[in-house]
């Protein structure tokens, strides 16, 4: 019999052949052999040559009630990741064991999964598990001749959609912020023109060091993408604190939003986001704002967007940018805040993170105010502000899900059961922005870290602390699941 290269295959077969194999829990080649082995037993016609026996395999899915090109849209559930490279490379650190499952669910969701694994990440996971996981050849050296001619380390570098490294170690993180390149892993990085993401894995005092810190800064800007690393237990015994690798799922995540693949359940949806803070003006240089950074509602605005909502933003000042594919409008007081938000109306949902500020004074003087001798400092007579929550809460036209913010320093729970009462919202989301909230050095305000409950008519939700990116990601999760049952 013929004997059969997945690589040669044509494209549509290779998908198919991919789909059964995801299906059946088999690797592309046994599942090329238990369909060649169908065919040759007369399930389907005889075949003979290569062409005939892609063309066997083909009448062999429609043969199952699958035809081929259904295949390719819809009665197969179609991956998040079908048709996407991934070019993955392991990092000499204890994480690399996670990088085996993190194969398993990047295949699963249909992404051919290349790998690149460093001398040192031999030493922790075999390339025959990372070999028989992916399901392909893993590389590892850049002076295989081989390897060089069969695929080379630029073609290797450039064939993926997203190079991933995880773990991502010390070591790999110092050599691409200094541009090094000399083995496969570093050159293949630095020889990309596609997207890397990173998944720092290391121990607390390695992540903590001003040279790594240097080096995740230098990377950022360079436009490294990063997920984790996370607080919690390390691999070792006794350690514990920042620098464990994120949970492969999470890695997966963050492949799908910088892929734009992940799921879109918000597809058709509109929904108003407010963020960061108001200025009241007191005079035309002059204004009361308060700490708001905008960081939460900004982050909360492009997790519904990537999950398919047409996010429209409307946000105080704040010096951070506009999130990718949101509609932005730019205010400043919290007037304007509630006429922006109302002309958006009608709306599926309402997320009110912004933090308005409650009062403006009577009158801002139209010109700035003097220091005048013997007059001592004039006196700001102040009224209230529009309740903008509350006013989305109770209109005429309110969105099926209101959600509001509660950023309370005491008494944050009976604060947030009140505010949920009385302003006619679905969900609020109470943060505790108190300096003994224990959360980074500048705290909630202006820092990245965020530590939320979720208090709606059914109880109480603590969540743990996250970064802000991970609380807007499972908000706009719970959105998502919040609206499904919903019919506007
Ligand atoms: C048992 C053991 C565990 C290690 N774990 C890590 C780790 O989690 N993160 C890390 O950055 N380095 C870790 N190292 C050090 C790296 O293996 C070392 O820096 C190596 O040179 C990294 O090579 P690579 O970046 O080419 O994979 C560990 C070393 C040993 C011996």
């Amino acid at each position: 019999m013929a004997s059969i290269t997945i690589r040669n295959l044509d494209d549509e077969v290779k998908e198919l052949l991919r789909r059964l194999a995801a299906e059946n829990d088999r690797s592309m080649e046994e599942q090329a052999r238990v369909m060649i082995r169908a065919a040759v037993d007369g399930q389907i016609g005889p075949v003979g040559r290569l062409d005939q026996i892609e063309k066997a395999l083909h009448e062999l899915a429609n043969s199952q009630g699958t035809p081929a090109s259904a295949l390719a849209g819809k009665s197969l559930p179609r991956g998040t990741l079908s048709n996407k490279r991934i070019l993955l490379i392991i990092g000499g650190g204890i994480a690399a064991y996670k990088a085996l499952d993190l194969i398993r669910r990047l295949r699963e969701r249909g992404a051919a999964v290349r790998v690149v694994m460093t001398s040192a990440a031999r030493e922790f996971v075999t390339t025959l598990s990372v070999g028989a996981l992916s399901a392909d050849h893993v590389f590892t050296d850049l002076f295989d001749r081989n390897d060089e001619h069969d695929v080379g380390h630029i073609r290797l570098s450039r064939e993926a959609d997203l190079l991933v490294v995880a773990p991502a170690t010390a070591d790999l993180m110092a050599k691409l912020a200094n541009g090094h390149a000399n083995d496969l892993a570093s050159t293949v990085l630095i020889a990309t023109d596609k997207p890397v993401l990173m998944a720092p894995a290391m121990n607390p005092k390695m992540w903590s060091h001003p040279a790594t810190r240097r080096n995740r800064a230098t990377l950022g800007k360079d436009g490294i993408a990063f997920v984790g690393p996370a607080k919690g237990e390390m691999a070792e015994s006794n350690e514990a604190g920042e620098g464990r690798m994120a949970e492969p799922l999470e890695i997966v995540a963050a492949v799908e939003a910088l892929l734009d693949a992940g799921p879109k359940p918000l597809a058709g949806r509109k929904i108003i986001v407010t963020s960061g803070p108001t200025h009241e003006p007191i005079d035309p240089v002059r204004y009361i704002a308060n700490r708001s950074s905008g960081k939460q509602g900004h982050a909360i605005a492009a997790a519904l967007a990537r999950l398919g909502a047409d996010v429209r933003l409307v946000t105080g000042p704040v010096a951070i940018a506009d999130p990718a594919g949101v509609k932005t409008v730019h205010v400043e007081r919290a007037q304007e805040m509630r006429d922006a938000v109302e002309q958006l109306l009608p709306a599926d949902a309402a997320v009110f993170v912004a933090a308005v500020a409650d009062w403006r004074t009577e009158n801002s003087a139209g010109e700035k105010i003097k220091k005048a001798a013997g007059e001592g400092p004039p006196m700001l007579r102040m009224v209230e502000n529009p309740d903008i929550l509350a006013g989305v809460g109770h209109h005429k036209q309110r969105p099926g899900l209101v959600v509001g913010f509660a950023a309370e320093t005491q008494d944050l729970l009976r604060n947030a059961e009140a505010k949920l009462r009385k302003k006619g919202a679905d969900l609020i989301v109470a943060n505790d922005v108190s300096h003994t909230s224990g959360i980074g050095p500048s705290g909630v305000m202006g820092g990245d870290r965020n530590r939320v409950r979720i208090v709606s008519k059914a109880g109480v939700e603590e969540w743990p602390e996250m970064t802000k990116d991970e609380v807007a990601a499972r908000l706009a999760a719970l959105i998502a699941e919040r609206l499904k049952t919903i019919i506007v």
